[in-house]
């Protein structure tokens, strides 16, 4: 009786009734370490043959199993339990379980027919298993059975989640916590990244004791993990019979990034798109720090949060601006508005911090609405930088004691107030929050939230969640993709990309009739508006999955699934109408049970063959909560290879479609004249505006007019709007005769001419649909004009043409325009070839037409050979318009008509 009135004493006190006596306290220790001693000797007839894990990572996509294989050795029936811990968001999608030879299969059913079926079961008294969610990173998954003395038993369970770049490096947990002593142990971890390798990292998490034991093979793209103790290595001591494996199994790991844009993967129907652009100076932040000190943060607590508060105040930076509220009952602010980060600022920050003493109550709501105000005003008074992010971190322990008090009102009115203008994120230390309502708080408003335990770490974990948001690089990312060729995209846009961490966007793509993908993405950077363009091959990654006999076929659709069902089960906390809640709901049910996996609607029956045992793995609680950290999305800029190109075989005009990141040059119409003589190829480009017609052949001697119209891009890219042609007029005058060629279609003009009429003018219009017109003039002349394509809705370009003309053609001596006056090719003399301001691209003088210039070296793309990548060529380049290269200015070839001949010079 005594004992059981000290275990009643006992939960009493763990389940938190504050009123229990000293002594309880120290008694109960001493009671939970009899009673476990009595577990240990129950458990010793428990034998663990085989713990093994095997996780498979292929690009992001973790595959992970856990197998455990038991016995019991005692003369009785007993529990046998099977209890791991999953990592939070993933999904468990299959269970298995052999009991002496009978397999019990698993299958994800819809939760409350789940239950149905298992109650009706359950009634004929057979076993149960579930799946129960902790507080913490993790959440367990338990199956207890009752098996007869001799039974062996196995026990399987799969997951599968994407890893996420957290401090620029993916981070791979596997909890190990077998309880007891293996036999045979076994860690398995193969990565698989196209991307390649940058480094792969065992940290020592599992303690001294395994110094050494763990191996890392890493290849260009492969990598193979293999921890695998011994019996002996395993023990805690030399004669302990308890196990040193406890804690978690980490592995950390990071992709090389060639290209700034990211990465575009292609595979099985489904693309994933990776963006973690690097190099990119930080933008300035307004930061506002919300500090809990009510008297719960009281000793430890408090002590590490100002620890963690004087390191992050140090690492602000001088273009930030910063203040401090702290609150109990009341609020208070270090300072009443923004103040930049000096370092007079920062230490007085600091020495404000150090002097606080928790006491009193929780007003969150006051706190928050406090915060806003302060930025609210700074961004009305025209204080932050428009490239600024602005930010609230809150840090607290508690829930609401003082003010209001309900959590869905405080929700409201911290929404209303931010008006989605800054992100807020949460940290909730220790387990009295309430985490969900912190969690919903920070997805509510652009942000995130993470649990800390308030321990002697909650210091560096503090630092380390501040260290994720610390580093804004990007502001208002946009991914954008061809809309006839992909479906169901997640989220494709972001207000913030934070330094460290990785966005990854994925959809359903069309690879039937497509060739290749390619995507656009727009942000804001510290001090240009960036567009970074992405062209994939749809089938470049089918030769390596094939290769490779870990990776999974199918981490594309899994990708996809997991980010889909994550940003519903996020867009459904925040739904503001039931019935939208309801429809989300039905959607994420359905996804579940198309891909097999346990969601907050769906539960796993367990079941033998037989059907006459069953057993039910539900999750009680906890939906996952949205995405988590850093957004993760991903887009990245094409590889194109760097092939030299042939020179053209005549005078040409070409037009570069789309501009990237590292072409600061002008992205206007692109000539490329070949001048055969001396077999070079020079290119300049011309800075003229949309609607202007530019004259490019204008041959009074064989009348043949040339003329071509600009227009422009959608967006101007740093301040600078790209023009290309959309229209191309011929005239031959003396078979008069008018052709107009647009992106749309082509109209032959003065239309009295009957067909006849037309052979006779032996003038022959061939037409691929699509791709190219070429039209041929007798034997003396042909034109080729190539269309280049966007997609639809394209954030940036609009269809247009190139144009190219063949040296062959018998232009007359009178022959002028842009290109026409190339047609006698000018004496060009390249000297004094030195080094540029880029190291590959070199500059030279080139004297012509009696003009001395300074030309660079560079490369222009041809697309007559390759309409979608192009082919390089080599070519110098004449700076101002082609100034001092073509006869007088460019404006001189502005015409009024898309007919018009040039005027006489
Ligand atoms: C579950 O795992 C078992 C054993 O590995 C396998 O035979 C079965 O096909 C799996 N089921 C599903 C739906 O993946
Ligand atoms: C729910 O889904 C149905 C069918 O998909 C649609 O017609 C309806 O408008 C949706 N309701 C809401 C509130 O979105
Ligand atoms: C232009 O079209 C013709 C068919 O009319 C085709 O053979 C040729 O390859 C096309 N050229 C380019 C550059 O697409």
């Amino acid at each position: 009786i005594s004992i059981l009135v000290l275990y009643i004493l006992c939960c009493l006190y763990y389940k938190g009734v504050d009123t229990a006596l000293e002594y309880i306290l120290y008694l109960c220790p001493k009671f939970i370490e009899s009673f476990c001693q009595l577990q240990v000797e129950d458990d010793d007839k428990i034998g663990l043959y085989s713990y093994k894990v095997q996780s498979t990572i292929t690009s992001r996509l973790a595959n992970t199993m856990i197998q455990a294989k038991m016995v019991n050795n005692a003369k009785r029936s007993q529990h046998i339990v099977f209890d791991v811990q999953v990592p939070k968001g993933a999904f468990i999608d299959n269970f298995t379980m052999d009991v002496n030879g009978i397999t019990f299969t698993s299958s994800i059913r819809e939760k409350s027919e789940a239950r149905r079926m298992y109650s009706q079961a359950k009634a004929k008294g057979k076993a149960a298993g579930i799946v129960r969610s902790n507080a913490l990173d993790m959440e367990n998954f338990k199956t207890e059975v009752n098996v007869p003395p001799g039974t062996r038993i196995q026990f399987e369970l799969h997951y599968q989640e994407m890893i996420r770049r957290k401090l620029s490096s993916y981070e791979h947990v596997i909890s190990m916590k077998p309880g007891r002593l293996a036999k045979h142990m076994e860690v398995d971890v193969r990565i698989i990244e196209p991307q390649g390798l940058r480094y792969v990292h065992v940290p020592n998490s599992l303690g001294d004791h395994f110094n050494g034991i763990t191996t890392i093979s890493k290849g260009e793209k492969k990598a193979h993990v293999s921890f695998k103790p011994t019996m002996a290595q395993q023990r805690k001591c030399p004669t302990c019979s308890s196990t040193a494996v406890d804690g978690n199994f980490v592995v950390q790991y990071d992709v090389n990034r060639e290209n700034t844009g990211g990465e575009l993967e292609i595979f099985n129907g489904y693309f994933i798109h990776f963006f973690a652009p690097e190099n990119l100076d930080p933008l300035p932040k307004n930061i506002l720090f919300v500090i809990d000190v009510s008297g719960s943060m009281w000793g430890l607590k408090m002590k590490q949060t100002i620890e963690a508060m004087k390191a992050i105040l140090s690492e602000l930076r001088a273009a930030d601006q910063f203040s401090l509220i702290d609150f109990n009952h009341n609020v208070r602010c270090w300072r009443d508005n923004l103040v930049s980060a000096t370092p007079v600022q920062v230490e007085d920050a600091k020495k404000y911090i150090q002097t606080i003493h928790p006491n009193g109550g929780t007003n969150i709501n006051e706190a928050l609405l406090r915060a806003t105000f302060i930025l609210n005003e700074a961004q009305n008074l025209g204080m932050l930088d428009p490239n600024s992010v602005s930010m609230i971190v809150l840090v607290s322990d508690g829930d609401p004691t003082v003010g209001e008090l309900k959590l869905t009102t405080i929700q409201k009115n911290v929404k209303q107030s931010i008006k989605d203008e800054f992100s807020l994120f949460c940290l909730g230390i220790g387990f009295d929050v309430d985490y969900d309502f912190l969690q919903r708080i920070a997805t509510d408003n652009r942000g995130m939230a993470q649990r800390i335990f308030g321990n002697q770490e909650t210091s560096a974990q503090m630092k380390k969640f501040y260290n994720q948001v610390s580093t804004p690089l990007l502001k208002k990312i946009q991914f954008n993709y061809p809309q006839e060729s992909v479906s169901d995209v997640t989220q494709s846009s972001f207000h913030n990309y934070f330094g460290g961490s990785e966005i990854v966007v994925a959809g359903k793509v069309d690879t039937e009739n497509l060739q290749h993908l390619e995507s656009i993405v727009t942000a804001t950077a510290a001090n240009a508006e960036l567009v970074m363009e992405t062209l994939r091959d749809v089938e470049e990654l089918d030769g390596f999955m094939k290769k490779d006999k870990y990776a999974d076929p199918e981490f594309t659709k899994k990708l996809w699934a997991y980010l889909t069902v994550n940003q519903m089960l996020a867009e459904r906390n925040t739904a503001p109408t039931a019935a939208l809640k309801r429809n989300i709901t039905k959607s994420i049910l359905q996804m579940s049970l198309d891909h097999h996996i346990v969601t907050p609607f769906t539960a796993m029956l367990i079941e033998n063959s037989e059907k006459d045992e069953i057993m039910l793995a539900d999750q009680p609680k906890d939906p996952r909560r949205g995405c988590c950290s850093g957004q993760c999305l991903s887009l990245s800029v094409p590889s194109y290879t760097n092939q030299l190109g042939k020179p053209l075989t005549g005078i040409g005009l070409l037009i570069t479609p789309l501009s990237f990141l590292c072409v600061s040059v002008d992205n206007d119409p692109h000539f490329i004249i070949y001048l055969p003589k001396s077999q070079r190829n020079i290119c300049f480009n011309i800075n003229s505006e949309p609607g202007d017609i530019l004259n490019l052949v204008s041959d009074r001697g064989t009348g043949v007019v040339v003329n071509g119209q600009l227009i422009g891009a959608k967006k101007a890219e740093n301040k600078k709007l790209d023009t290309y042609f959309g229209k191309i007029g011929f005239y031959f005058k003396n078979k008069g005769l008018k052709v107009e060629i647009n992106t749309e279609k082509i109209t032959l003009k003065d239309g009295s001419y009957s067909i006849l009429c037309f052979l006779s003018a032996r003038l022959l219009i061939s037409v691929k649909k699509e791709s190219n017109v070429t039209i041929t003039v007798g034997e003396e002349m042909s034109f080729m004009v190539l269309l280049h394509r966007v997609w639809k809705n394209h954030p940036v370009n609009v269809d247009f043409l190139g144009i190219y003309i063949p040296p062959e053609n018998q232009l007359s001596p009178e022959a002028h325009g842009l290109i026409g006056q190339f047609a006698s090719e000018p004496e060009v003399y390249i000297h004094h070839q030195r080094p540029g301001q880029i190291p590959e691209k070199p500059q030279a003088t080139m004297e012509v037409k009696g003009n001395k210039l300074t030309v660079t070296r560079g490369l222009q793309k041809d697309y007559r050979t390759d309409r979608v990548y192009g082919t390089n060529v080599q070519c110098w380049f004449v700076h101002n318009s082609g100034k001092g290269f073509i006869d007088g200015h460019y404006k001189d070839y502005l015409v009024p008509h898309l007919y018009s001949f040039l005027k006489k010079p």
